[in-house]
């Protein structure tokens, strides 16, 4: 999340009117619509410009923010934010997520992926999560739905993450979710006139797909 690269400095295109678009879009060209991911308890969605409201109650908190890219400080911030992420996902360089609970519309938190190569060969994704849903196991079940898109929809081939080496609760969920570590980038993220170094971690493919076939063979075996 720390290199995610919207700015709202840059963001100088005019903002769709967005408001009216709430219909979803089941698509099996992600770029012309994202798809609907559905598990247990989570559905990712398109954001949509109605979502700029939670997202900015969620997401600007001190706790949710500290270690990540500064995110947009109001709600209409927010709205060019939601515009800039369908431009970017028409163009097929980007693609976010909100993240809502069943029996609920409403955005809680965001998953971000955007190409670090043409082709989205390599790529680097970024997240956040209102704090109330923090330990709620809503991460981890989000991340699985975004990583069997990322790497069967997109067709990345490894997927990186950077997280400030502070960021406990960053390091801990990226561990958890099988990112490996792969080094320390010193000093590479400001952040409040401080430069941070920040761990790189990355998932490939196939370490994915054998995590992904030892969890489904770990459940034929408990049923
Ligand atoms: C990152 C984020 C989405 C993870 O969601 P979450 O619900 O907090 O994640 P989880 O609780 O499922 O997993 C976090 C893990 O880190 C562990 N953890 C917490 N604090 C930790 C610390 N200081 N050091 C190491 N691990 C820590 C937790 O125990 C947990 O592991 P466990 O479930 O095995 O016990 C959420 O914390 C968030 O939005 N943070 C703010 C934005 C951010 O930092 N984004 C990530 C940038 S890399």
């Amino acid at each position: 999340m720390e290199h995610m690269p919207y700015q709202p400095e840059m963001d100088v295109q005019a903002v769709a009117p967005l408001a009216t678009r709430t219909t979803e879009v089941v698509s099996t060209d992600w770029k012309t619509g994202l798809p609907v991911l559905t598990g247990k308890r989570v559905t990712l969605r398109e954001l949509r410009a109605s979502d700029a409201t939670s997202l900015f109650a969620m997401l600007t908190t001190e706790e949710v923010s500290r270690f990540i890219s500064p995110p947009p400080t109001t709600v209409e911030g927010f709205e060019r934010f939601i515009a800039w992420t369908l431009r970017m996902r028409e163009l097929g360089t980007y693609a976010c997520f909100a993240v809502t609970l069943h029996g609920s519309d409403t955005a809680i938190g965001i998953f971000q992926i955007r190409e670090l190569e043409p082709g989205f060969g390599t790529a680097e994704w970024g997240f956040a999560i209102g704090s109330p849903f923090w330990g709620t196991g809503v991460f981890e079940e989000s991340a699985e739905l975004v990583l069997g898109f990322v790497f069967e929809k997109i067709g990345v081939h490894r997927l990186e993450a950077r997280a400030a080496i502070v960021n406990g609760r960053g390091n801990g969920a990226l561990v958890k979710i099988g990112a490996v570590q792969e080094g320390v980038l010193r000093k590479s993220f400001l952040r409040n006139g401080q430069y941070l170094d920040q761990v790189l971690y990355a998932i490939v493919e196939d370490d994915w797909r054998a995590r992904r076939d030892g969890k489904s063979l770990a459940r034929t075996r408990v049923h």
